[in-house]
């Protein structure tokens, strides 16, 4: 069990909380999509509402060193203040004892965040001496930060190893949404799974097959599967080492009653690049000079007839090579049909992982799936059915919480 920060007492206390501020930025630097800032508002109103201080801790990016000023959190600050609606202080300092100095002096109840995390030394070795000293700036932790918590570092696992620990509100929502999704859902439930590489998604498929009605699968990993079924797909990508496991995993399927969708046509070309001749084919009749880039009309066609008769609907990774049109055709077009059908309460739909909020965002859909999740690296570490060490942390935690 977790406990929630709703449960916790925060009366002009200190609250390290965990959020996840890894938001992209566009070449003008400006942030391109604030949507983990938006997400994180509920807590930090909760906790000012009741009188605490909240003190926020967030990695931005994978900093080679200390103090690069391109990861600095510093430039999230002016949107950080406007999205929650209140003043901010940031405390730039690396140095221990100036951090404390910082909170002492800093009025009350006034929200801090602190310095990229991993500007610190120990965060990613998950550094008992760190945790101990981030530790000690607070009375409390609280984790908001489910995108994070497949991480074991010391702002998602060695602090709530000392303090009386959380969960924060967008934590509970996420957690409590991928719970009912997978473990508890309304059946059928359908699996949509894209991307390029079957070799990154080998966990994922293992585990779905076993929770699964329906596995979609499309993207470059879908000719993988296609190829180790002797289909020819002229030059498209194709990870041979993993001809074996595809077919392992088709057969291993059957068994538990789980039925994988490959692709019946695509959109081919001859190079991945805009502007190129494309031509819809039957599979097994992609040209040897060209390449699978898209699902075709009679594949989008199949998944909008296993839709219609699904109840829940999961979905990870794009369809195609979504980036450059016309190859983005087959993913937006599932994503309408999904958004429609779930309007229509048809279908509870969940999405996640970058690369798929962005091709939902394209599509102008992703407010009305379900849920969207903006974790990529965790969602699919939980998909595989890993216990994300994050949350690990929180549920250990208990013990603290009752001393507490
Ligand atoms: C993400 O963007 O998925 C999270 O912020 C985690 O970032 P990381 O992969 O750099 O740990």
């Amino acid at each position: 069990m977790i406990d929630s920060i709703r449960n916790a007492i925060l009366l002009n206390k200190e609250i390290l909380v965990r959020v996840d501020l890894n938001v992209p930025f566009n070449t003008n630097n400006k942030i391109s999509d604030a949507s983990r800032i938006i997400a994180i508002k509920p807590t930090i109103n909760l906790i000012l509402k009741n009188g605490g201080r909240p003190i926020l801790l967030s990695h931005f990016g994978r900093p080679k060193k200390p103090n690069d000023d391109f990861y600095s959190l510093e430039k999230i600050l002016p949107t950080l203040s406007n999205i929650l609606k209140t003043e901010i202080l940031f405390c730039n300092s690396l140095d221990h004892a100036s951090i404390k100095t910082f909170i002492r002096n800093a009025p009350k109840k006034t929200a801090i965040l602190l310095e990229n995390t991993r500007f610190f030394d120990g965060e990613e070795s998950n550094s008992p001496t760190l945790s101990k000293i981030l530790s000690k700036f607070g009375d409390l932790y609280c984790n908001d930060a489910f995108s994070a918590s497949h991480r074991t570092h010391a702002s998602t696992v060695g602090i709530p190893n000392r303090l009386p620990s959380f969960s924060g509100l967008l934590m509970e929502k996420e957690v409590s949404t991928l719970t009912q999704a997978l473990l508890k859902p309304t059946k059928p439930l359908t699996a949509i799974v894209g991307g390029s590489k079957v070799s990154t998604k080998i966990k994922l498929l293992e585990n779905l097959i076993q929770k699964v009605d329906h596995i979609i699968i499309g993207g470059g990993m879908a000719n993988t599967f296609l190829y180790a079924q002797s289909k020819e797909i002229g030059k498209s990508l194709c990870e041979k080492d993993f001809f074996n496991l595809s077919n392992e995993i088709l057969n291993r399927a059957k068994k538990f009653n789980c039925q994988i969708h490959l692709p019946l046509d695509a959109m081919c070309a001859p190079e991945l690049q805009e502007n190129q001749q494309v031509t819809i084919h039957d599979i097994g009749s992609c040209p040897p000079e060209k390449m699978i880039l898209d699902l075709g009309p009679k594949t989008v066609a199949n998944i909008h007839k296993i839709l219609t008769n699904t109840k829940t609907l999961i979905w990870n990774g794009p369809l195609g090579a979504f980036e450059i049109p016309p190859f983005n055709t087959a993913t937006e077009k599932v994503a309408k049909i999904v958004a429609d059908l779930t309007k229509t309460n048809q279908l509870s739909s969940i999405a996640g992982g970058g690369d798929t909020v962005a091709a939902l965002n394209n599509a102008l859909v992703a407010d009305r799936f379900s849920y969207v999740l903006n974790a990529g690296g965790a969602f699919l570490e939980w998909m595989e059915g890993n216990k994300l060490p994050g949350l690990l942390a929180l549920e250990n935690n208990n013990q603290l919480n009752k001393k507490f």
